[in-house]
């Protein structure tokens, strides 16, 4: 992410060990592959261990972003990938997996995943850096198996994956930790040793201090990658580039311009065989202290003074700090029910038949100082709503007067600025002009830009971006421990258990948009949600 044109950390073994002109022997070199993005290096040397190899996590996104940083020759020859999980297998069986899993991803045209037809070298590449290890999550022999194996005579950079489900992260981290295999050396000049952490990180502002003390008792601060996975789309990360490249946002990105801003992340699918999970987590949990969150800070943050990671961390921090803690009054809860889209949450399988769970999340944030006091956040979540949409809608206020003849300024159409994440990748502009003929009218257009009209497509499942950063130990993308912990507190007022009686939790049909009472959050301010099921550009 970070703009200086990404150097291997200068601290560590890795940056003598990288690459530097070298081009790394990849096999599909030879073979007329893609070169590697203008200007990048491949990432230096390091071992790579999964926890939870066998999880759908590894299958469905590591490994296809890792194959498609191979193919972008943005990996070192000397990498090598662990798979621990329980459970004896060959490695064979578990690359063949793999590779099965990839073909079918990129056979799927509706994937993100596209890369038409699998580059069997590059593929062979991964392939051969592959090792499978059998070993339970809380025994102290895998670990110390893997201590053999990685801090040996030729004691390299490891970075430890936890993609695994949150009852095994402090198991984890604390074995790592005994066996040593997170000492990096005191004299800053040793092999690196990386943590990554899924979310969820925590489930309320105790278990998240919980967790970041854990971590903090093994690891330093500068060892955890804290993932959110919205932080690895292009168009998340282009939202800083729109605002501090440009001239023409920041002047009016301030309360004397903006009205309000909302941020939308809803789905059409259901749980999808994810009841477990969800009955435990709900909708606002999964999505709005962290990913809604992430997007709010790049919307609000000031401006750092460069891009290193912690000027940028520190001012999304600052934010974070300021959101002005949720009561009960600023949150709306929905769960669906049988409609147009399908069968009620409550007839997922693995989903209590009389479940409160929320599968809806609607919040009106605010933020506590002198850029954005009275401009409200509206967010909003959902699953089996009437479209996929992630987006951030920035309205500005109305124009003061208005002088063209009998065209009152509140029948105007307010300036929009949207921000268009996913599952359309640009940005939109809604704004006035005289309509054409004779007389004085005014009519409301937009503007757009898609990121496909200017710029080719590349196979990317959100994850390179993280992973490469990872390996270069650039930070600026990951989350630190306070923001974690401030998002938390933010929240922490609606999540207390005796709430969860209190707190309505509002029907809504499988494929609306979301429950009423969600609209009457933004009625009592006077103001009203974008519609889902409008289409997300507005064309002729
Ligand atoms: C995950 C949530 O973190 O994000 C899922 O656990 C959700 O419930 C997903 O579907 C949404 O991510 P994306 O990138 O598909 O918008």
């Amino acid at each position: 992410m970070s703009t200086k044109q990404t150097q291997p950390d200068s601290s560590s073994e890795a940056s003598r060990a990288a690459p530097s002109a070298k081009v790394p022997a990849h096999p599909q070199g030879a073979q007329a592959a893609p070169a590697s993005p203008a200007g990048k290096q491949p990432a230096p040397p390091c071992t790579l261990v999964i926890f939870g190899a066998g999880g759908d996590l590894t299958q469905r996104l590591l490994m296809p972003a890792l194959y498609n940083l191979a193919v972008d020759r943005l990996l070192d020859d000397g990498m090598k990938i662990i798979g621990v999980n329980h459970g004896e297998r060959e490695t064979r069986a578990w690359s063949d997996d793999l590779h099965a899993a990839l073909q079918k991803f990129a056979a799927d045209k509706a994937s993100t995943f596209h890369a038409g037809k699998l580059d069997d070298t590059a593929w062979d590449w991964v392939a051969q850096r592959l090792t499978y290890m059998a070993g339970e999550f809380e025994d102290d022999t895998a670990f110390q198996r893997l201590a053999q194996q990685l801090n040996g005579k030729s004691r390299g950079n490891v970075v430890f994956y936890l993609a695994v489900g949150a009852r095994f992260f402090k198991p984890i981290i604390e074995r790592l930790g005994k066996a040593g295999l997170l000492d990096e050396g005191d004299d800053g000049n040793g092999a690196f040793r990386r943590i990554v952490i899924e979310k969820p990180f925590g489930a309320d502002l105790a278990s998240a201090r919980d967790l970041n003390q854990h971590l903090l008792s093994v690891a330093k601060e500068s060892q955890i990658y804290r993932i959110d996975h919205f932080l690895g789309k292009d168009t998340v990360q282009s939202i800083l580039a729109l605002r501090f490249a440009n001239a023409m946002f920041e002047p009016v990105w301030r309360r004397e311009y903006i009205d309000s801003v909302q941020i939308t992340a809803s789905e059409v699918i259901g749980v999808e065989g994810r009841g477990k999970f969800y009955e435990q987590t709900g909708a606002f949990r999964d999505m709005v202290p962290n990913h809604l969150f992430q997007l709010l800070g790049m919307v609000a943050m000031e401006p750092p003074n460069s891009f290193d990671a912690e000027a940028v961390r520190n001012k999304k921090a600052e934010i974070f700090d300021a959101l002005k803690p949720l009561t009960p009054d600023d949150v709306v809860f929905g769960q669906y029910a049988k409609g147009p889209a399908g069968v009620g949450y409550r007839d997922e399988p693995d989903v209590a038949k009389d479940s409160r769970t929320e599968t809806y999340a609607a919040a009106r944030v605010q933020i506590d100082n002198w850029r954005w006091a009275g401009v409200p956040f509206y967010l909003r979540t959902g699953k089996r709503l009437a479209a996929r949409r992630t987006e951030i809608s920035v309205q500005l206020k109305s124009v003061p007067f208005l002088l063209f003849r009998d065209t009152p300024v509140d029948t105007l159409t307010p300036n929009v600025l949207t921000l268009r994440i996913d599952p359309s990748h640009g940005t939109s502009f809604d704004f006035n002009v005289k309509t054409p003929g004779p007389l004085v009218q005014i009519g409301p257009v937009q503007s757009s830009f898609d990121y496909d009209d200017f710029f080719a497509e590349r196979a990317n499942v959100g994850y390179e971006t993280l992973l490469y950063d990872c390996m270069l130990g650039d930070q600026t993308l990951f989350q630190r421990a306070d923001g974690i912990e401030s998002a938390w507190s933010t929240v922490d007022g609606v999540l207390h258990p005796e709430l969860d009686a209190a707190l309505a939790v509002y029907d809504y049909a499988a494929g609306s948009e979301g429950p009423a009472q969600a609209d009457a959050l933004l009625a009592r301010d006077g103001r009203a949600w974008r519609a889902l099921a409008q289409p997300q550009t507005k064309k002729k």
